[in-house]
């Protein structure tokens, strides 16, 4: 890609601050972003080890996509990387379209989706909750009351009483959030919650000298929204700010960032692969493993997952994989 030689000459902060002026960057949460310090060296017990993130696996109600085949396939391929991750981060979406369904066919989707899972890999897993996991929340017959309703299944099948937790691995820090903000419309927009906040801010506190690795679903941070409005672009140039594409409140999120040791943030959603570095965070958008929703690659990204080494000195290597699914 080239870049103009006068922004090529142009420090980030400084461009950053010319782009959009001090008072938007500090409405937006970049300037916490900005005014993060490098940090911390990483403590003596962070071990380096190897996880990986797989999201926005979309098993679809129609057997001809043959999704089930193709989450065996990718999980298999988890299973050979050598050296084997530790764990697997699940980014959301692990069904396609819970909210179209009734309470009954979403149990037996995510069951069927569990089962293909457990079959093919014995690795840990953790949980991110995607907007499609919504079960029966554009569904007219489904009651809201049901227990398994909206969120409430995939609580229960994954035993999370919070869809937003953290969890320690040999010396690392993981906080898994949920952005998936029900409208009373039936749409969603990517939202942190304020009981969220209070624990991602108290969270963050607790863990301070530990390198941290923060996941959502709908991205915090994505140039890919803007580059959608581009390819589409109107006369009036206007930065869009779809609601559901990124989370609307993640300057919340960025507030907590400075003095704390947040290395990376991993988000799927978009099904399109992007890395942003900003000041020692790295921000991951992770293609999908059913690209396009099993139509083949989504915006030339092909299908496939992330595999993320972590080292001693809390860097934090992100490198997708494809796993030779043939739409
Ligand atoms: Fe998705």
């Amino acid at each position: 890609m080239n870049i103009p030689a006068g922004l090529a000459a142009c420090s980030r902060r400084r461009f950053l601050r010319q782009l959009v002026g001090t008072g938007a960057l500090a409405a937006t949460g970049l300037e916490s972003l900005l005014a993060q310090t490098p940090p911390p060296s990483p403590p003596a017990n962070a071990s380096a080890f190897r996880f990986a993130f797989v999201t926005d696996t979309h098993l679809m109600k129609d057997p001809s996509f043959r999704s089930d085949a193709g989450i065996a396939l990718c999980l298999d391929a988890v299973e050979k990387l050598n050296p084997r991750p530790e764990f697997i981060l699940v980014g959301g979406d692990l069904v396609n379209r819970a909210r179209d369904m009734t309470i009954r066919e979403a149990e037996q989707t995510l069951d069927q989706f569990l089962s293909i899972w457990n079959n093919h890999t014995s690795l840990p897993a953790r949980w991110t909750f995607g907007n499609h996991d919504l079960v029966g929340t554009s569904n007219p017959s489904v009651s809201p009351a049901d227990r398994h309703y909206a969120k409430g299944l995939f609580q229960e099948r994954f035993h999370l009483p919070h869809l937003f937790y953290s969890f320690d691995w040999k010396g690392w820090h993981f906080v898994v959030l949920d952005d998936i903000a029900l409208q009373p419309d039936h749409t969603y927009i990517g939202r942190l919650f304020d009981d969220e906040l209070a624990f991602i801010k108290a969270d963050l506190d607790a863990h301070r000298a530990m390198p941290t690795i923060v996941c959502t679903h709908i991205p915090t941070m994505s140039a890919v929204p803007l580059g959608l409005y581009l390819a589409h672009a109107a006369a009036n140039f206007q930065i869009p700010t779809n609601k559901n594409l990124l989370c609307t409140n993640a300057n919340l999120l960025f507030n907590d960032f400075p003095g704390h040791n947040v290395r990376a943030v991993l988000s799927g959603h978009l099904h399109h692969l992007e890395k942003i570095d900003s000041n020692g965070v790295h921000f991951v958008t992770c293609g999908a493993v059913c690209g396009n929703y099993w139509k083949g690659p989504m915006l030339d990204c092909p299908e496939g997952f992330g595999v993320v080494d972590l080292g001693v000195d809390g860097s934090v290597a992100f490198d997708y994989r494809t796993y030779g699914w043939k739409a």
